[in-house]
């Protein structure tokens, strides 16, 4: 659906217009202040809603407005006076809709989005723009903090990691993992009554080297005391019999053994401290890899959503994407892009934005060199739009010439207004 004849009496600059199109590629020119700007703002003020129009839009002097769009199925009529505005659209057959407005805004797609406007914004702006276009079903900019957020809480996560693991690696141990732990104060305890048992020994080794020369010093007293020798010999006698019936004595413990066990159990216990501390730091590194990989999780999973949320927005041409705050065209950055590049790009955009009415509207079209504009026209020839473009140009040779808010002359028709 396109335009086939726009009127518009009494809207801002205009008088009379009426203008029916031969051609799809339809330039309004004249002067400055002319009422090219006002063509253009009253067929979006027929099909837009109230709120798009500007403050004062019946022309100084007059006291109502009124637009007549002809669309071939729907004809579009929009009023306006000093109250207010009103709007009827009617079938072929002159039968109206009864809600005029839902029935356009149903038609008539994004017809504000200007393609040359877009491809002179900043990147910024052209990037809040295609979002509003698109549709995006996310937040874009959150998924891209919160990932970015994550990206640097998993540098440090892996950087504790390795630290910890390293002073993991830093033990050094003599006896194999398994070592038991050794009970060292029984060890002690050990050593302490061996040593009470051998000096209780010795107590008696001494005692009974103290008898024996008593022996010898009786032996001698025999001699000299031979009145007491009897009872003495009796005395002697018995005390030999008590040695001769002594029980041997016991063997003494090997303390040195037990020096030894001790001092290997406490190496042990050193090293089973140290193993229980390098367990809890493997432990801990562990954890933080797992944190880590959580949060790798996690971007991942927001990168998908993200490439999900872009694949099934209404992305209006395929290789246009959305990140960093701006728009890309096939992964280069829109502003980086060739300016034909840029023109067609936009171009495409704003035609997959109006899919039913094919109308695209250009309001600085003076910007455009000769190549520009040819590539616009045949853009729109090969894809069967209607392009209603503004420029700026005196000679009076060149489309729909402007004069005073009138159609002074009409090139493609070659008749005079
Ligand atoms: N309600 C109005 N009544 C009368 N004149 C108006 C009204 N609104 C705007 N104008 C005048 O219309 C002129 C601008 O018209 P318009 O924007 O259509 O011109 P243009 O041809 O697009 O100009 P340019 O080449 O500068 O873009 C200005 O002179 C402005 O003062
Ligand atoms: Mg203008």
């Amino acid at each position: 659906m396109k335009i086939v004849q726009l009127t518009a009496e009494n809207v801002k600059k205009l008088k009379v217009v009426d203008i029916t199109p031969t051609k799809d590629f339809i330039q309004i020119t004249g002067k400055n202040g002319s009422g090219k700007t006002s063509v253009l703002d009253s067929i979006s003020w027929a099909l837009g809603g109230k709120d798009g129009i500007q403050w004062k839009p019946i022309r100084e002097g007059a006291e109502k407005a009124r637009i007549r769009l002809n669309l071939g199925d729907v004809i579009v009529e929009r009023r306006f006076t000093q109250n207010g505005t009103s709007l009827t659209v009617e079938n072929a057959d002159g039968a109206r809709y009864p809600s005029p407005q839902a029935m356009l805004d149903e038609l008539i797609g994004e017809l504000s989005f200007d393609p040359l406007a877009f491809a002179h914004m900043d990147p910024r702006k052209q990037y809040d723009e295609l979002k509003r276009v698109a549709k995006i079903g996310v937040d874009i900019e959150d998924l891209e903090a919160k990932s970015k957020a994550d990206f640097e809480k998993r540098t440090v996560k892996n950087r504790e990691a390795k630290e910890v693991k390293a002073r993991a690696g830093g033990y050094e141990f003599k006896f194999a993992a398994d070592v038991e732990q050794v009970d060292v104060s029984g060890l002690i305890g050990k050593l302490q009554t061996a040593a009470q048992h051998n000096a209780d020994i010795d107590r008696r080794a001494e005692r009974r080297a103290d008898t024996v020369s008593l022996i010898e010093d009786g032996k001698k007293d025999i001699a000299e005391l031979e009145v007491k020798l009897a009872k003495m010999r009796e005395h002697v006698a018995g005390m030999e019999k008590q040695v001769a019936t002594a029980e041997a004595l016991p063997k003494k413990v090997n303390v040195d053994e037990l020096r030894n066990l001790i001092e290997e159990g406490q190496q042990k216990n050193v090293e089973h401290e140290r193993r229980r501390e390098q367990r809890k730091l493997l432990e801990q590194s562990a954890a933080f890899e797992g944190e880590a990989e959580a949060l790798t999780k996690a971007i991942a999973e927001r990168d998908a959503a993200k490439a999900k949320a872009l694949q099934e927005s209404k992305m209006p041409v395929p290789g246009l994407s959305l990140s960093d705050g701006r728009v890309h065209f096939g992964g280069v950055p829109f502003n980086q892009c060739s300016s034909a590049e840029q023109l067609r790009t936009s171009v495409a955009i704003a035609m997959a934005a109006n899919p039913k009415l094919r109308v695209i509207r250009i309001k600085d079209g003076s910007l455009l060199d000769d190549d520009g504009l040819k590539l616009i026209a045949e853009q729109a020839k090969e894809n069967d739009y209607q392009i209603w473009i503004e420029r700026v140009d005196t000679s009076g040779k060149i489309g729909i010439v402007m004069e005073d808010g009138e159609v002074a002359r009409d090139n493609e028709t070659s008749t005079a207004a």
